[in-house]
């Protein structure tokens, strides 16, 4: 009997496979970094055979492992770091450029020019997006305009065009299966979340011929099977959806106004809408946080670029400790109310701010500053951030906040969760099962195969290990929140 899922999380800095039985326990974990490539000021660049390798590995290493057989394992699910814009030859299945990283700035200018020429509503109202180079349509007619020959090949239908949930199902599949699901599409700024298809007036802005396009489904769907030259056995795939979406699910949150915050290599808080895209007045997006059945879920969100790459930052960069999880006792050694400020504007801000061109800053210094309070301040950075998500949020909703779900790798930290709950002064409620993002994976493939009847079967499966009560006295979390949006201001463009 099949009892086991095979999640595929392919991150932005690291690929991870995670084995999970019927009732969401992780049962086993494959994880592999790897480099991150930085040709210029504000580019970022993945190697795509490196995102494939690690994805191969890790999956080959959590089966073999994990003494599950793989007739035991009823199919895969993936999710994936959203945006990152790949090209391929459709006959060799081989890249023509590096894959091109949500956090790239390249196209800044072009976002500017395409502000200026008054294109920001139709891209709003369409997409649900705001013009940025986050997204993928602004990289993709770069590649098309920058590499040698690719529009040409382009118009001749030899290329494809996809996310990294597409150029993993394709190379997954042998090439038999170019799609992606709707909550990848959606980050594209080429899909029209409305109709729920790709945007006629939007690829001629962009210039991108349609033949490059992949096929759009559900979440929860049937993306074809996995060849068994790649792990020993055929596997179907059931599903396929956005790193932060899968977090959605998750987490569990199904209902509209429940939200959740995931602290991976960037923050992102996502907040169910329900059946209806809901127009953000404070600059967060419109998205899809899923589809069923051809029935489409939307979310807010709010996406901050730096939060865990802020703390790989400080261990790889500036070299202050070893060991991510040495950050919990470093920023206990802090004195309570430091005033240290740490912008980490590495690729311009995003939400709700949206500066491609700002940069970085540490202020607040002092003779007696030390590496305790960099460490602190570069994790506070990430609350700081999260409230102003949350002060956007929940003004848009017309709702005060409520307790919010958090999870991702940087929440194992019980300092930043009990800080991030003094400064959003809402309870912050933790899960057992931090790996949300390829449970989310798992559960729409689980949908798939019929392991489960429906969304609310799975969120009887959430559970709550602990929940932390903001417990700062207003005036001092005020204080602090001020300082921060000061700090803020000072590194705009
Ligand atoms: O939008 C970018 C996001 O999908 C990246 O997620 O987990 O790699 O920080 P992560």
């Amino acid at each position: 009997m099949a009892d086991y899922l095979l999640a595929i999380d392919q991150g932005t800095t690291s690929s991870r496979a995670i084995l999970f039985d019927r009732d969401g326990h992780v049962i086993r974990v494959a994880q592999r970094e790897f480099p991150q490539h930085f040709p210029h000021d504000g580019w970022v660049e993945h190697d795509p055979e490196d995102i494939w390798d690690t994805v191969l590995s890790t999956c080959r290493e959590a089966v073999e492992t994990s003494g599950v057989a793989l007739d035991e394992i009823a199919g895969v699910g993936i999710t994936n770091q959203r945006e990152t814009t790949l090209l391929w030859d459709r006959a060799t299945g081989k890249p023509l450029y590096n894959a091109i990283v949500w956090q790239d700035r390249r196209t800044a200018d072009f976002c500017r020019e395409l502000q200026e020429r008054g294109h920001a509503e139709l891209v709003q109202s369409h997409t649900g997006l705001l013009i940025d180079p986050y997204f993928s349509a602004t990289k993709l007619a770069w590649l098309l305009d920058n590499v040698e020959g690719a529009r040409e090949r382009a118009e001749r239908g030899e290329l494809a065009f996809g996310t990294v949930d597409t150029f993993l199902l394709w190379r997954l599949t042998g090439g038999r299966v170019h799609a992606t699901d709707a909550t990848n599409a959606s980050r594209t700024m080429l899909f029209d979340i409305n109709a729920q298809q790709w945007d006629d007036e939007l690829l001629e802005l962009f210039e991108i011929p349609s033949g490059l396009l992949p096929e759009v489904r559900d979440s929860s769907a049937d993306f074809g099977t996995v060849e068994a030259r790649w792990l020993g056995a055929e596997l179907p795939i059931g599903g396929v959806v956005g790193d932060q979406q899968a977090a959605l699910v998750g987490q569990a949150c199904f209902e509209p106004g429940m939200g959740k915050s995931t602290y991976g290599t960037g923050c992102f808080m996502i907040v169910n809408t329900g059946d209806r895209p809901a127009r953000s007045r404070n600059r967060l997006l419109s998205t899809v946080a899923y589809r069923l059945n051809g029935k489409t879920t939307y979310a807010m969100e709010g996406s901050i670029f730096v939060a865990g790459a802020a703390v790989q930052w400080l261990r790889d960069g500036l070299k202050l400790f070893k060991d991510a999880a040495e950050t919990e006792a470093l920023a206990k050694q802090t004195r309570a109310g430091h005033s240290v400020y740490l912008v980490p504007a590495f690729t311009g801000l995003g939400a709700p701010h949206w500066d491609p061109k700002a940069r970085g800053a540490i202020f607040g210094l002092t003779r007696d500053t030390g590496i305790a309070e960099i460490v602190a301040a570069g994790l506070q950075a990430v609350c700081y951030q999260t409230r102003d998500l949350q002060a956007c949020m929940s003004d848009d909703m017309g709702v005060p906040p409520g307790t919010l779900r958090v999870d991702g790798g940087m929440v194992a930290n019980s300092w930043l969760v009990q800080f991030l709950a003094d400064m959003l002064g809402v309870q912050v409620d933790r899960p057992t099962v931090l790996e949300t993002t390829a449970l989310g994976a798992a559960y729409m493939a689980g949908l798939r195969f019929g392991w489960y009847r429906d969304l609310e079967e799975i969120a009887e499966l959430w559970r709550c290990e602990r929940s932390f009560m903001p417990s700062m006295p207003e005036t001092e979390r005020e204080r602090l929140y001020r300082g921060w949006l000061e700090a803020v201001e000072r590194v705009k463009s």
